[in-house]
């Protein structure tokens, strides 16, 4: 982030690797100290120690942002080499270098002494972790109009307030101006809290040219305020719009309760008088901390295991005694351990609450969820985001209501569609069809959905839109832009995205602005700003306060809402167990509706109807510490999975024999140029910055989301099951999803530096084999991989469009308009009198797509991958899903027995 660190800080996952490039510098560090006390003696040692010198040189700036090792053990190391004590100089950089990557300063005093035999207390000062016993560890950063030289001194003043009783246990970090402070909030993920003294100054004595771009046309700071007094709110909003969960304290020394009047103010946790007891700021921040790290459900329900409790109700595997007095199954018992039997119940009672009527410690749990993931409310849910995109089709759509929905998302959208009797209309993602897969729907597409029904006169029956953000295959919407767009059309329309890969999104600045809450709240702003009406009222002039659906020229306009009707109501969902630390199942219904106090009841219908009575505690509980870990260190883990992914990205691209095989697939080719005006082609290509990524996040209709790998192994002469196979029956490395010539990998918040070498060693293998076998063989066996390539890689079946309902099932066959009634077509097909089947290869098929009568599916027919319906209930069947089905070679065809063929619905009963 600095520029002593050269061209080195243009790279894009500079901010984002930046944890493991200050590990790496101190281990490179330590290295040449190492060489340097290897040559002391000798006529070489000058110029290593010069190398040591300049290579410290380039640390020191970005240790400014870092509490550990501080100051005093710079300075101590400074003077060491300074002194020519190579071997004392080398010595304090391992114990840094170790102490870093081991997080031990975290708890151990010894690690803050300057003395090379520390003792842990004899140190001059008070270290942080004396008397932490394993207390967690974060960090405060303070923003203070001092000049440095005090520091230490505040340091002291800041360590002299620590109590015994303390729950946590913190560090001081200072900086002197505002650039410094929102450069520390991105690069030290340790900082929980920041503490603002008015009157500090503007800029750096950094030089941060690509902070300064993205703090002026990303985070909307404007430089020219740079000039004006106080600049305590304006850093405070840059704050919450990159870690929104930190809290802040502004110290006023003139009115702070004019502060508080001030509406930018609503991002600080309090506001003290600057000459206030500094006992009470300390105790606001442990309480701001335990805010946070209190658990409702799951510190109860572990006072709940620890209590004698006589069950004389249903589950007897409660408190494990029929397990571990059984000859039978004590093995389970000694596999998970007594705890997991112990915390099992059936009770509501003693603060274990009930799921489907929440009161207690479980609405404590959901109200903290919705405080974390920027909801006003969340539906805890055990069965998977299936389950809860099934609970929302059915709280907010009646029979006949028509949802627009993208046809490649989930099976879950689909039944919610039968279940709630709601009327899909079908939209197209954009098809990747060299890979077998989709993207996302343009947005062009969805407002002619919307225009087409308004022409029809049927706007009033469209009541949702439900898209995947991001889809399986990382593909991210500009939630905003889609919403407003769309409520210029339709004011009060419902969107329901479904996130279930992207509930961590939350936790990152660059992904947040694309997730559904956080383009709810970006929204909610703009509709506050004066500018949206006069926006609006310009559009009016051009366009009518009605908008005609038949005016070509909307599809192609930059649409915006009138303010003053338009409702914002954004619903997620997510598979929190896809991506935090949930156990499986573990999902969330997060609401952000202005108008959900009309839909309260069929919620709770919705939550009846699906949530089992008998709900598993133990994922209920993780669903709250999987929440308590996003809020305390998701920022950190979201920044380490991007890093990790960009490196996987680079290495296996630029690797000279792996990329003779392989690939992974760069935003250039998963998204079409037309939805990537940033021009980002690619997050690894030389002079890459995250500052364009950021733009890219800003304007691009669409961007990749860089931890969805796709790697391209039909290169290498495998489909994508055969090659996910090998991954994992031979090197023990499992991915998720495949499509007929790629594997998609993801990095995630478990995932270490040594997965990404292990997974590069692999491919290293696997590419040398390749290599030597081709060797060897000879030219008919090297004729046949090329053949095998080139059938996998071109070859490739047309994905098949969405073709239509049959009339039967639409309420105006004439209409131009696509819905259709799929639940009267899927309970038709419960008569087996109105069904009848037909092998694929039957010619008879092909003689009735020619001349009729017309194939129509009887049910969902989904291959796995991809993993879409190519036909749903009611669906005439054309040329081109045939073809698709003939060509398919996955063995997984959910709604298919190949043995009876297609299940169709009789010409005679859809007559
Ligand atoms: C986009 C999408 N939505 C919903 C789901 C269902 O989630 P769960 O497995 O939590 O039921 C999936 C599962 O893969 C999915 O990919």
């Amino acid at each position: 982030m600095t520029t002593r660190q050269g061209a080195e800080a243009q790279r894009i996952d500079h901010l984002f690797d930046a944890a493991e490039a200050r590990f790496d510098r101190w281990r490179i560090l330590l290295k040449a100290c190492q060489q340097w006390a290897a040559t002391v003696g000798t006529k070489q040692a000058a110029a290593r120690k010069t190398a040591c010198e300049g290579l410290l040189g380039g640390i020191l700036p970005a240790e400014d942002f870092h509490a550990y090792p501080g100051a005093r053990l710079l300075a101590t190391l400074k003077d060491r080499m300074d002194g020519d004590d190579a071997v004392g100089a080398t010595r304090l950089v391992q114990r840094i270098s170790l102490a870093l990557m081991m997080r031990s300063y975290r708890r151990d005093a010894a690690e803050w002494d300057a003395d090379d035999e520390p003792t842990g207390h004899g140190a001059a000062q008070p270290l942080p972790t004396t008397e932490s016993g394993g207390r967690p560890y974060f960090e405060v950063l303070y923003v203070m109009p001092t000049p440095p030289s005090k520091w230490p001194t505040h340091a002291q003043q800041v360590r002299r307030l620590r109590r015994p009783q303390d729950q946590f246990i913190y560090e001081p970090v200072f900086v002197g101006n505002l650039e410094d402070a929102v450069l520390a909030v991105l690069v030290n993920p340790q900082v929980q809290a920041v503490v603002i003294h008015e009157g500090f100054p503007w800029a750096s004595t950094h030089e941060l040219p690509l902070l300064r771009e993205v703090l002026g046309s990303s985070l909307g700071v404007d430089p020219s305020s740079e000039a004006a007094g106080d600049h305590g709110l304006q850093l405070a909003r840059v704050i919450k719009s990159i870690r929104p969960e930190v809290d802040l304290y502004l110290l006023d020394d003139c009115r702070p309760e004019d502060v508080v009047s001030d509406p930018a103010a609503s991002g600080l946790r309090r506001v003290f008088y600057a000459v206030e007891e500094p006992l009470e700021i300390h105790l606001a921040i442990l309480e701001g901390v335990d805010e946070r790290y209190r658990t409702p459900y799951f510190d109860n329900l572990k006072k709940y295991a620890q209590k004698p409790i006589g069950t004389f109700h249903a589950l007897p595997i409660a408190r494990g005694k029929s397990v571990f007095r059984s000859d039978w199954i004590r093995d389970m018992g000694e596999f998970y351990g007594p705890t997991l039997f112990l915390a099992e119940s059936s009770a509501t009672t003693g603060g274990l609450d009930s799921l489907l009527e929440p009161t207690g410690n479980i609405r404590l749990a959901q109200d903290a969820a919705a405080r974390a993931f920027g909801a006003d409310k969340v539906f805890f849910v055990t069965n998977g985001t299936s389950t809860s995109n099934k609970m929302v089709y059915q709280a907010l759509c009646q029979p006949g209501d028509i949802v627009i929905v993208d046809r490649n998302c989930h099976k879950s959208h689909h039944y919610g569609c039968v279940l709630a009797g709601a009327q899909p209309y079908y939209v197209e993602a954009f098809p990747l069809t060299a890979y077998s897969m989709y993207g996302s729907v343009p947005l062009r597409t969805i407002k002619k959905a919307l225009l087409d029904l308004k022409a029809a006169g049927r706007l009033d029956r469209v009541r949702m839109i439900a898209l995947t953000n991001v889809t399986f295959d990382g593909h991210m919407y500009d939630t905003r832009r889609v919403m407003e767009e769309c409520l210029a059309i339709k004011p009060d329309l419902v969107f329901m995205w479904d996130e279930a890969w992207f509930g961590f999104g939350r936790f990152n600045w660059l992904y947040r602005r694309r997730t559904a809450m956080g383009a709810r709240e970006q929204l909610r702003e703009y509709f506050a700003d004066p500018r949206s009406l006069e926006a609006y009222l310009e559009q009016e002039k051009v366009f009518g306060a009605d908008l005609d659906p038949r005016d070509p020229r909307l599809l192609d306009a930059r649409l915006v809402p009138d303010p003053r009707v338009a409702r914002i109501r954004v619903y997620q969902t997510n598979s929190t167990h896809k991506s935090m630390s949930s156990l499986r199942q573990g999902s969330m219904v997060l609401v952000g509706d202005q108008d959900f106090h009309h839909h309260e009841a069929p919620f709770h219908e919705a939550v009846f109807t699906h949530a089992s009575t008998s709900p598993n505690l133990q994922i209920i509980a993780s669903l709250d510490v999987a929440r308590r870990q996003m809020e305390l260190e998701g920022y950190e883990l979201v920044t380490h999975a991007i890093a990790l992914a960009i490196e996987i990205r680079r290495d296996v691209n630029t690797h000279p024999l792996i990329s003779k095989y392989f690939r992974v697939l760069d935003p250039a080719e998963m998204i079409p140029a037309e939805f990537r005006p940033s021009g980002l082609a690619s997050y690894t290509e030389k002079g890459v910055t995250w500052a364009q990524a950021l733009e890219a996040f800003r304007h691009d209709e669409f961007v990749l989301d860089p931890t969805r790998l796709t790697i391209v192994c039909g290169t290498a002469g495998y489909d994508g099951t055969q090659f996910k196979e090998i991954l994992a029956a031979e090197y023990g490395i499992q991915l998720n999803k495949t499509s007929r010539n790629s594997v998609l990998l993801q990095t995630n918040i478990n995932n270490t530096r040594s997965d990404v070498a292990n997974l590069l060693r692999v491919l290293v293998e696997i590419s040398r084999k390749i290599d030597a076998s081709l060797e060897e063989s000879g030219a008919p066996a090297q004729a046949a991989f090329r053949q095998r390539v080139r059938s996998l890689m071109e070859d490739v079946p047309g994905l098949p469009n969405f073709s239509r309902f049959h009339d039967r099932f639409r309420t105006d066959p004439a209409g131009s308009t696509l819905e259709g009634d799929m639940r009267s077509a899927f309970y038709l097909a419960y008569r087996e009198e109105c069904c009848e089947h037909l092998k694929l290869d039957d010619p008879e098929v092909d003689r009735r797509i020619k001349d009729g009568p017309l194939l129509v599916s009887a049910n969902f027919v989904i291959p796995y991958p991809p993993g879409f319906p190519i036909m749903v209930p009611g669906q005439v069947i054309e040329a081109d899903t045939i073809e698709f089905m003939r060509k398919l070679d996955v063995k997984e065809i959910h709604g298919y027995d190949s043995a009876l063929g297609l299940k169709l619905l009789r010409p005679d009963a859809l007559a």
